[in-house]
């Protein structure tokens, strides 16, 4: 059974992927205190002894604004970690597998990201982000680097969460209109990244859902969808609302290498109508 580590378990994403493993990998789950990936001498001591053949890095920090403000704990997460998995998984001869993102893209265009573009990016991290690819490139040997647009699902902090907590309380939502992505579930994206280890790919790859979307549609869809018709959504523009960092207009990425591969990632409202529901159940 091919051995895994996952880095930053405890994480939303971190979770996904123990999740989409399942009972087919041997998985080793780490959270921040099992292994803090910003200390490079205890993560190349730790992957000595764990010898994985797989290294997943769901270790980061994820809030955008927050990296804006705190660029030395952005990096340090981000792309340090990155260079301190990858060259452990170098020396352990495992394939890493970092989560990049679409916030590496500048958005000065209206047509879908592939891998090859140029990366340029306006916030600090979408920097890191692209640091840690980079990293990633130069340090390990095999990688796996899948690039996402925001990420939804069970735990973790993300818009679409925030927005289950606000219909309680709230009678009026604000989402921003000014930014162009994918909203895609954390559970999604594992599958497919399960599935490109699986098949023993390499490289770079778009993953993120079909369609696009901003946040004041995901509101909307996601308030049609619970029935939620007393909660209002009101747009939001760039320089209104309280964030630090800047954001592409759109930062849409091309999945035809995926869907050529037959991988297809599904509607980004289908995704969300189903965690919906899910969560109903629950
Ligand atoms: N969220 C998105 O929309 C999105 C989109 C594309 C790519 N990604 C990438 O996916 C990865 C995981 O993000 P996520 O959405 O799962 O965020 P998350 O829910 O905040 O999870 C990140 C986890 O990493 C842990 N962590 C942070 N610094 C660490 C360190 N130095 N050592 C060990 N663990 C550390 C955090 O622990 P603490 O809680 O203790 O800090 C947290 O458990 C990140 O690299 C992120 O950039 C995220």
């Amino acid at each position: 059974m091919v051995k895994v580590l996952v880095a930053g378990a405890e994480g939303g994403l971190g979770r996904a992927f123990v999740a989409a493993l399942g009972a087919g990998f041997d998985t080793v789950a780490l959270g921040r205190k099992g292994l803090d990936v910003s200390r490079r001498n205890d993560v190349a001591a730790r992957l000595k002894e764990i010898r994985p053949e797989v290294v997943i890095d769901c270790a980061g920090w994820s809030d955008v604004d927050g990296c804006e403000n705190d660029r030395w704990r952005a990096y340090l997460s981000n792309r340090d970690g990155a260079e301190h998995l990858a060259r452990g998984a170098a020396e352990a001869g495992a394939l890493v597998v970092y989560p990049g993102c679409d916030l590496v893209f500048d958005g000065l265009r209206a047509h879908p990201y592939t891998e090859e573009d140029p990366p340029n990016p306006l916030s600090v991290y979408g920097d890191t982000k692209l640091a840690g690819e980079l990293a990633v490139m130069s340090h390990g040997p095999r990688y796996l680097i899948l690039r996402s647009g925001w990420l939804f699902g069970e735990h973790g902090r993300s818009y679409v969460n925030d927005l289950l907590g606000w219909r309680l309380t709230d009678e009026v939502v604000f989402g921003y209109e000014d930014h162009k992505a994918q909203p895609t579930s954390q559970a999604d994206f594992a599958r497919a990244a399960v599935e490109l280890i699986r098949r023993g790919q390499t490289g770079l790859w778009n993953v993120a859902s079909e369609g696009e979307g901003t946040q004041y549609d995901v509101a909307l869809e996601t308030y049609r969808i619970l029935g939620e018709e007393k909660v209002k959504v009101k747009p939001l523009r760039r320089g209104s609302g309280n964030r630090t960092a800047l954001r592409p207009r759109y930062s849409v990425l091309d999945g035809s290498k995926l869907k050529a591969a037959g991988i297809g990632m599904r509607p980004w409202r289908d995704a969300l109508r189903e965690f919906l529901e899910a969560r109903g159940k629950k």
